[in-house]
């Protein structure tokens, strides 16, 4: 693969600023210095470094996208716009979104196919955090806070796992970030209006160990960056870990 095509694939920017650090003699590929963008190199065997770092190959893609409201998060649609029409046509082909966000929901959607992560970071028994952002009419007490925790019963077989409510803000449009273990069809939505209020805003800010970056417009997506991939593999790990134990 070209040079330029791998450091834009391990991280390191777009075509055009990875074409800015070469030309800037940051990068090497096993000990000597390459200036060229068309420079051909092996992902399994070269040893490449940009600035100091090194650029390591991963076999599985990873994208942030800041979904905007508005967009289903489906591959495609014969009426509606979808994620996938803000990814490149180039990228789109094996990825899967990681859970749905409601179309009138924002924020953090992680693409990847990487099956085992996507598997880990949804599946119940795994307790994941999700975290998010909500506007909802009506006022929050806090009693809403202890309901949340205790569980609530928003009609299905069970009751919702323990969830963590904080008010930001409460009168007749109220805020609050709320930490969810799980993710049911509508959950926030249903659990706000077990307490008697109707969402009318939600963002998801974090799943795991991996918040939305805010320098994303919505629409805007990056490539994960190395320390996040590993992160949230490390969660995976060590929660597959405690999960055998018990
Ligand atoms: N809960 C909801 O109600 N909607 C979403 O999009 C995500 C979580």
């Amino acid at each position: 693969m070209r040079l330029d095509k791998y450091l834009c694939e391990t991280s390191f920017g777009t075509r055009s600023q990875v074409k800015a650090l070469l030309k800037k003699g940051l990068v090497s590929v096993n000990g000597e210095q390459e200036k060229r963008p068309e420079r051909k190199v092996d992902e399994r065997s070269d040893t490449i470094f940009c600035g100091g770092k090194t650029a390591v190959y991963s076999e599985f893609t990873y994208l942030m996208l800041y979904k905007p409201a508005g967009v289903l998060t489906a591959r495609s649609d014969r009426r509606e716009r979808t994620v996938f029409d803000l990814i490149p046509a180039d990228l789109r082909r094996n990825l899967s979104p990681v859970g749905r966000l409601d179309k009138d929901t924002e924020g953090l959607l992680l693409l990847t196919d990487d099956g085992a992560l996507a598997h880990h970071l949804l599946s119940p028994r795994h307790h994941v955090d999700k975290r998010y952002f909500a506007r909802v009419q009506g006022a929050l007490r806090e009693a809403d806070i202890t309901s949340f925790q205790e569980g609530l019963d928003i009609g299905d077989e069970h009751k919702t796992l323990p969830a963590k409510l904080e008010i930001q803000k409460s009168g007749i449009e109220s805020e609050a970030l709320v930490t969810l273990h799980e993710g049911r069809y509508h959950q926030v939505k249903r659990m706000f209006q077990a307490v008697g209020c109707e969402v009318i805003y939600l963002k998801r800010l974090s799943m795991g160990s991996l918040a939305l970056d805010e320098s994303l417009a919505p629409g805007e997506w990056r490539r994960l960056r190395e320390e996040e991939i590993a992160l949230l593999k490390k969660e995976e790990g060590a929660r597959d870990g405690a999960g055998d134990a018990n």
